[in-house]
């Protein structure tokens, strides 16, 4: 994958996007509540399987985090891991990775390595049922449809048997999939309904981020084909009318089973 841009330059559009939704960091503080419960899904996973000949302080042995784009997760996987790749598309994206890489070590001490390109270029680095961990965050909701099954084929193809996949992505809040085209228009964001035609088309349209909000059964078609088991969901950065939402919200409304007013879900997979 060559020649790549990724629309929302700089995240504008994203951070204008949390401005509206959010207030006293709930978008940060929602999304670490994710990153807890994915954190103990791992450990427990780890523990079950025992400590083989783990380094102390090593939860997992390989990490990728596919689709990084300027690198704010790494950190995250590098401390829960031996080996951590990150690969981003986007060069520039992929270059502020790097640098953020730079001043990173992993579990095991390791330096963290980035690579430009998507799931082709991690191929090339690594080998086939090699990897324990794998994030993809926010990813699939921009691309087309095509390539996400095709990167999760692949990726699925990377992992152990057991391996851990923890991916986010907007959801639905309805029984079908919706999509919105996003750009900006004299610097602020403005977001048009659109349809599956109009989300796949935007793909090579410069300026426009298409958001695609997939129900959970889009989703479970996309991994089952991979080897992909559902082992949790989780939805968070809540919308709910009339107010702003507290980290409060995400435990009751995942407590109640009711993510309508959820903006994303953060899915674990296990690799069969
Ligand atoms: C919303 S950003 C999320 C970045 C990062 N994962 C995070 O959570 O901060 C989506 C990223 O996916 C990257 N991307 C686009 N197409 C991709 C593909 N086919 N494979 C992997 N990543 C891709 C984009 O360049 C962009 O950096």
């Amino acid at each position: 994958m060559t020649g790549y841009t990724y629309p929302d330059k700089n995240d504008v559009m994203t951070s204008q996007l949390i401005g509206e939704v959010s207030r006293n960091d709930y978008w940060g503080k929602s999304e670490r509540l994710v990153l807890e419960r994915a954190e103990e899904f791992i450990r427990k996973s780890a523990q079950a399987e025992g400590s083989g000949c783990k380094a102390e302080g090593v939860v997992v042995g390989s990490a990728l985090d596919l689709g990084c784009g300027q690198g704010r997760l790494l950190p995250w996987l590098a401390a829960l891991a031996s080996e951590v790749t990150g690969a981003e598309p986007d060069p520039e994206r992929m270059k502020a990775a790097a640098v953020l890489a730079e001043g990173l070590k992993t579990a095991a001490g390791q330096p963290v390595s980035v690579l430009c390109g998507d799931v082709s270029e991690a191929e090339k680095h690594i080998a086939p049922e090699s990897l324990d961990l794998a994030l993809s965050s926010h990813v699939i909701q921009h691309i087309p449809m095509a390539v996400t099954g095709d990167m999760f084929m692949r990726l699925g193809r990377l992992m152990k048997k057991g391996g851990i996949l923890v991916m986010t992505a907007t959801i639905s809040p309805g029984a079908e999939d919706a999509y919105t085209l996003e750009s900006m228009k004299d610097g602020v964001r403005s977001s048009e309904r659109s349809d599956r035609a109009g989300f796949e088309a935007a793909a090579d349209m410069p300026g426009v981020l298409p958001v695609a909000f997939y129900t959970q059964n889009t989703v479970k078609g996309f991994m089952e084909p991979a080897g992909f088991d559902l082992a949790d969901v989780w939805g968070y950065h809540f919308d709910v009318p009339g107010r702003f939402a507290d980290v409060s919200d995400d435990r009751a409304f995942n407590e109640a089973g009711d993510l309508s007013f959820a903006r994303d879900v953060m899915y674990i997979f296990v690799r069969r």
